[in-house]
């Protein structure tokens, strides 16, 4: 597939990116709404913070960066809208049930119109332990979904 092609087919897309505030996520973002501005929907997963909402977060760790600057300069004042209107900050964790998405009818709405998921969610920290509580209730998930059907 040639990357004009890969660009064509993103056209009127709707896209979930996960690990929104990292560094893959971030370039991935840029990247579609740079070269193809066409694109339907970016629901953009980040793990809610303290302090700020997902779409704070996303403000602040994603559009504010200098990655940024050529949709800036192309989007002038209409920059905020023009990544409003693309990209929805949704706050939620890849490792909880149903990605940890609490609005039931947000997520049942995404589940419906997602194309395709790009996972760039990571533990990239070596130091980060492993919560065995969740892994274990994930593997007893999986068991009974399992054993159900
Ligand atoms: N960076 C590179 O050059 C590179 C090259 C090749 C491949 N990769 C791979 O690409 C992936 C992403 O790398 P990266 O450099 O973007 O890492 P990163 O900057 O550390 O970003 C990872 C993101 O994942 C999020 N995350 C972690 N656990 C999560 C969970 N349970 N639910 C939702 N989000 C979660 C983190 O959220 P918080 O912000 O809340 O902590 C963070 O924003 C990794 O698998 C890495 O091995 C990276």
């Amino acid at each position: 597939m040639e990357l004009g092609d890969l660009v064509e087919y993103l056209e009127n897309k709707t896209i979930l990116i996960t690990g929104g505030a990292g560094f893959v996520a971030k370039m991935f973002v840029e990247k579609i709404l740079r070269t193809q501005p066409n694109v339907k929907k970016l629901y953009v997963l980040l793990r809610p913070s303290q302090c700020n909402s997902p779409p704070q977060r996303f403000q602040t760790q994603v559009m504010e960066k200098e990655l940024f600057r050529l949709l800036r300069a192309k989007w002038g004042k209409e920059f905020d809208s023009f990544i409003w209107e693309r990209v929805e900050a949704v706050g939620g964790d890849i490792s909880d049930e149903n990605l940890g998405i609490k609005d039931a009818i947000l997520r049942d709405h995404m589940f419906k119109h997602i194309d395709f998921i790009v996972n760039c969610a990571a533990t990239t920290d070596f130091f980060e332990r492993y919560n065995y509580n969740k892994l274990l209730l994930y593997y007893l998930r999986i068991i009974i979904y399992i054993y159900i059907y």
